[in-house]
């Protein structure tokens, strides 16, 4: 494992590339709608991204991945593909965005629902982001990889969701993924300890139901194994010298 230390120089280029990532999520908001096709949400935001912003989609060809954002619906678990599928009322959906700007990665993924969600489904949405950031309030320094993981985990296991095991967080910088791998499960006081400096990425997925998934037959698309719906949210984070900071928290 070689996990890289940033100096506040790099943390800064990589937070520009993270706020970018998240200015396409809040720009995608007012166009997730009943009727709109998720190709037409990637159109959007490939145009923001080269034309605006002046920066690179990292998906886009990412090992052969065809798209510039990933979206993921309902039961789909991560790297859904946008294409032709209409979205509908009660939808939930995953974007997630990765933003090359001078050569520095940006990574951030949102929840977004289509009308009105079930009951159930607005509480995965919102158990999924609280996990999220229990798990992002205990980085600092000394703390461990394994403490992010244990309190994803615990907060998901106890609302009655499960934790997806074979997709984690990763370091981010210069790569797209770097060491060390975050999994959204696991001990306290376990794993890799944490170093000012260092920058990753936590993105639990979690589902409604069992955590099994499977790979649909475009060798992209992950989905739950047993159908039921799945949620994500994604943050860029660096550790700091006694604590955190989101690189990617979208302006207030
Ligand atoms: N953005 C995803 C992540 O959080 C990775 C997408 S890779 C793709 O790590 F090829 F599926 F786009
Ligand atoms: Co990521
Ligand atoms: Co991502």
């Amino acid at each position: 494992m070689n996990i890289s230390i940033k100096t506040p120089e790099e943390i800064e280029n990589i937070r520009i590339a993270s706020q970018l990532a998240a200015e396409i999520l809040v720009l995608l908001r007012e166009h997730v709608r009943a009727g709109v096709t998720t190709g037409e949400l990637n159109e959007i935001a490939h145009k923001h991204i080269t034309e605006v912003q002046g920066g690179t989609p990292a998906t886009l060809g990412y090992h052969g991945f065809p798209a510039s954002i990933c979206t993921s619906l309902n039961h789909q678990v991560c790297h859904g593909i946008p294409g032709d599928k209409t979205l509908r009322d009660g939808d939930i959906l995953n974007i997630d965005v990765t933003v090359i700007k001078d050569g520095w990665y940006g990574d951030t993924s949102a929840m977004y629902t289509v009308g009105k969600p079930s009951v159930r489904a607005q509480r995965l949405i919102d158990v999924t982001h609280e996990a999220m950031m229990k798990g992002i309030e205990t980085v600092r320094p000394d703390a461990t990889l394994g403490d992010i993981g244990h309190a994803i985990q615990t907060h998901a296991e106890s609302s009655g969701f499960s934790v997806v095991r074979e997709y984690c967080g990763h370091g981010i910088g210069r790569n797209f993924h770097e060491d060390p791998q975050v999994v959204h499960y696991g001990n306290p006081g376990e794993g890799v300890r944490l170093k000012e400096g260092m920058v990753f990425t936590i993105e639990p997925m979690i589902n409604a139901g069992k955590k099994e998934i499977k790979l649909l037959g475009d060798g992209w698309t992950v989905v739950t194994k047993d159908h039921s719906l799945s949620a994500q949210w994604e943050h860029t984070v660096a550790v700091t010298k006694d604590g955190f900071d989101i690189l990617s928290l979208p302006p207030a």
